[in-house]
């Protein structure tokens, strides 16, 4: 089974992780596969100040031997540059420690829950791991992740379908120029499209303020029969909507066309099976995402996410003082105006993660060998007339 933990705190020294369950003889390299989309979550308008303090690299320290995997626990850390400015305020022991507490809850924060929760009077406990530095790790892992899966033919990819009120026509799970992603400063396959919502953060810094969006994820190649319909928790469908929504800042998820599809009537919406020799059995049009009954159906699985716009405004929201309960102006630490873009990567890496989860259980095998073998064996079994 394939599990993962992360830990560190936001302006600790580093981020730690611990994957379990990578079958042995995967190569990994932690400059080719993880470090490119550490560098791809860091990048994109509307990022802040702390991207350029951090270098995100990643560093394995268990579980990978002479660039391959051992099928032990692999660990993995990635340093968080900006402690050198924290030390003080971040020292473990409590020798001189002097804790300048944070109690100007911000609004859309964890803060005041998190406080609430565990009995702090210093909110700083709370935000330093309620923040989505977090993701930096979340990244790593799904870059694991990714190198998996790409050995039996999957792979992923994500751009901007919105930020704020700018749009591209929403998708239905068609063809994407993927360099022209990779290109663009907001991930948005589209230039003018692109441009106009570089001009939309911009317009939002200006104002003080902050804009969310929407990113469509895919992973293609997805072998039909991963999850199952006989239990809820069983259901892919629900496992990648888990997923994605655990990312901060994400508030829904639309697995395939879901809200034009609820807008619309049965008879436009539904995914039509066909079979021919060469494709095998297929559908016509893939507005279900790719997953029916909780099931891949052999189509690429695809979701939308909707992110809020992020909570810390530079024109600061009002807010309470936790000590005093007075109303007050929210603290402000330093912060993004529009996470969309790299939130786009975090969504790739945790439906990397969710199908990955999924193939393995199917597919088993303590060595990549026999789970590639167990992959190739089911996509011709699944290409046969029933
Ligand atoms: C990649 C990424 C970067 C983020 N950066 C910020 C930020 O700089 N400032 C901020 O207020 N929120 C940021 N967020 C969102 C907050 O982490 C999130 O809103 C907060 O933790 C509360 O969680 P919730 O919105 O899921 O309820 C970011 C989210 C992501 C995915």
């Amino acid at each position: 089974m394939l599990r993962f933990l992360t830990a560190g705190e936001s302006h600790g020294p580093q981020l730690t992780v611990v994957i379990d369950g990578v079958p042995a003889g995967l190569r990994l390299d932690a400059r080719r596969d993880i470090d490119i989309d550490l560098e791809r979550r860091q990048r994109g308008h509307g990022r802040g100040k702390r991207q350029q303090i951090e270098r995100d690299s990643a560093q394995f320290t268990s579980g990978v031997r002479g660039g391959r995997t051992l099928g032990s626990p692999i660990t993995l850390v990635v340093a968080n540059r900006d402690w050198e400015n924290w030390k003080g305020p971040m020292q473990v022991d409590d020798r001189d420690f002097k804790a300048k507490r944070v109690t100007r809850v911000r609004p859309g924060h964890a803060d005041l829950a998190g406080a609430l929760k565990y009995g702090f009077d210093d909110a700083r406990n709370v935000l330093e791991r309620a923040s989505a530095r977090e993701t930096a790790a979340r990244v790593a892992v799904g870059a694991v992740a990714r190198a998996l899966l790409r050995t039996i033919g999957v792979d992923l990819h994500s751009y901007v379908q919105r930020i704020g009120e700018v749009a591209l026509t929403e998708p239905t799970g068609g063809d994407v120029d993927w360099s022209a992603v990779e290109a663009s400063p907001v991930r948005c396959p589209e230039g003018d499209a692109s441009r106009r919502m570089v001009e939309a953060i911009d317009a939002a810094r200006d104002a003080g303020d902050t804009l969310g969006g929407t990113a469509y994820v895919v992973a293609r190649g997805v072998p039909a029969g991963l999850g199952s319909y006989v239990q809820w928790d069983r259901r892919l469908d629900g496992l990648v909507a888990q997923a994605l929504c655990s990312i901060p800042s994400v508030k829904g998820v639309e697995i395939g066309a879901a809200v034009c599809a609820a807008r619309s009537r049965g008879s436009t919406v539904h995914d039509v099976p066909r079979f021919d020799a060469g494709r095998g059995f297929h559908h016509l049009t893939n507005r279900q995402g790719g997953m029916t009954g909780g099931v891949s159906n052999g189509e690429d699985v695809w979701a939308l996410v909707h992110f809020k716009p992020i909570s810390t405004l530079l024109q600061p929201l009002r807010s309470v003082d936790m000590a005093t309960g007075e109303e007050i102006n929210a603290h402000y630490e330093r912060s993004d105006v529009c996470v969309v873009p790299a939130g786009a990567v975090v969504a790739e890496a945790m439906l990397a993660w969710v199908v990955a989860v999924a193939a393995t259980e199917k597919f088993g095998g303590d060595t990549l060998s026999e789970f590639r073998s167990a992959a190739r064996a089911h996509r011709r079994a699944v290409q046969r007339l029933r």
